[in-house]
């Protein structure tokens, strides 16, 4: 088994930075070494020290001067929204009915997800982001196409197929039954192969009768390892609409409270206009909320109060996320860029350090995998991300005034993309210049 040796600017955090100046939050090495064997990081540290680990016959790869950071993870996304980014003119719920159900009717079609499956991938690498937790279609055969291009990938995602059995178009929906029936098989097929991992997806209350509430219940007690994905208090219209279809409940945490779908592995996607009970009710029962700036400023749907949540008695976790196709940009870069404005609209600061946790260790803590990815720690999977803070010419130029890392974090936040992404390493294979070579 040949090894690889990376050098470069090795960052990783080990706990959420305070502040700016909260050194022990994160290992910084100016001259760093990644020893990669077999999928893993098997050593990290100063290169003086790792390369003296590393056999004779480690092939070497000379990443300086850039920086090796894990690879982004991004906490809630739609993989059949690809053509349905950049749609103009619309809130949530006629944005939903206009443009994201008709799209997702074309999944039906197995063909049609297996490509959009493998273009999906190939963008979500292209950015830097080697993990996501994906919503597919209503379609059993978007969730196979899904899994079997990550699956070929060696890559760690967790999606599932939506349950949702009625306010939407015949061709996006399924049945209380059928929908658990599917999710059982999707679940049998690929929960736990590789690194492949199911969530019970309910699409939101709206789109699910009480009776397919239960059986999404039912499934998280009968598979209480897996993680549970689903839209909560995304917009004013929304919230109303589903006080109208559950009216014994109190609030629209209630209603997933009701049916049994708060817990650690439950990945509430927008989270914006709770009451003060809904996020004790989420903090509670240890939720996580997801913070999906673009596309909260897109649909027009609010302003997350990210900080509010992190510093109130009883603290939410929080994951960030692009949120594509209500999104409008695969970058957890550009991600956290818009993030920082939002919170800036709430009258508070998201530092530099602590974006970059979010989107790396902080995303994996929320998706309960660090153990797994998200640092460069040793015994942990080889996903890790390669950045040139100097990839354009603006780029360039502004780094010649820069003196400190965290200012080049927050450059490469503010004004990189997917043109700052030098390199992909999926469970240590180069995956972006892989892409390109074709
Ligand atoms: N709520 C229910 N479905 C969706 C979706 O696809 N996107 C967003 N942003 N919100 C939703
Ligand atoms: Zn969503």
């Amino acid at each position: 088994m040949t090894s690889t040796l990376l050098r470069g600017r090795t960052l990783s955090f080990v706990r959420w930075p305070q502040t700016i100046d909260d050194h022990s939050a994160w290992r910084y090495e100016e001259d760093g070494g990644l020893l990669i064997s077999d999928g893993r990081i098997v050593a990290a540290g100063a290169y003086a020290d790792v390369e003296k680990q590393a056999g004779e016959t480690a092939k070497k790869i000379d990443h300086r001067p850039h920086l090796l950071l894990p690879g982004f993870i991004d906490a809630h996304v739609h993989f059949p929204q690809m053509q349905v980014i950049a749609s103009y003119g619309a809130e949530l719920l006629d944005w939903l009915n206009t443009y994201t159900f008709p799209e997702e009717t074309k999944f039906a079609n197995a063909q049609h997800g297996r490509r959009i499956a493998r273009l999906f991938l190939d963008e979500t690498v292209r950015h830097g982001t080697t993990t996501v937790a994906a919503y597919c279609s209503v379609h059993k055969a978007s969730a196979e196409a899904f899994f079997a291009e990550s699956h070929a990938r060696d890559m760690l995602n967790v999606a599932g197929k939506v349950m949702m059995d009625r306010n939407a178009p015949e061709g996006v929906l399924d049945t209380p039954q059928s929908g658990y029936d599917d999710t059982k098989a999707l679940i049998a097929e690929w929960h736990g192969k590789g690194r492949q991992r199911y969530a019970i997806t309910p699409r939101f209350a709206i789109t699910s009768s009480p009776e397919q509430m239960e059986m999404a219940g039912a499934l998280c007690r009968e598979h209480p390892d897996l993680h549970m994905q689903t839209h909560l208090s995304e917009n004013h219209a929304e919230i109303a609409f589903t006080g109208e279809l559950y009216p014994w409940s109190r609030d629209y945490t209630d209603v997933y409270e009701h049916y049994g779908l708060l817990g650690k592995k439950s990945l509430f996607g927008h989270c914006i206009h709770l009451s003060e009970r809904e996020a004790d009710a989420l903090s509670d029962s240890g939720s996580v909320a997801v913070f999906c700036p673009t596309s909260n400023l897109f649909l027009g749907s609010g302003l997350f109060d990210y900080q509010r949540f992190r510093r109130r008695d009883k603290p939410l976790r929080i994951g960030a996320a692009t949120d594509v196709g209500g999104g409008t940009n695969y970058s957890m870069l550009r991600t956290m860029d818009e993030g920082y404005k939002v919170i800036a609209l709430n009258g508070e600061k998201l530092n530099p350090f602590q974006s970059f946790w979010q989107i790396t260790r902080g995303n994996a803590e929320a998706l309960s995998v660090a153990d797994k990815i998200g640092t460069l720690e040793e015994g942990t999977d080889a996903d890790i991300v390669v950045l040139d803070a100097r990839a354009t010419p603006a780029m360039r130029l502004r780094m010649e005034t820069v003196e400190t890392l965290a200012q080049e974090l927050f450059l490469l936040q503010t004004l990189g993309d997917d043109r700052a992404v030098r390199e992909v390493y999926v469970a240590g294979r180069a995956a972006k210049s892989d892409m390109i070579a074709g």
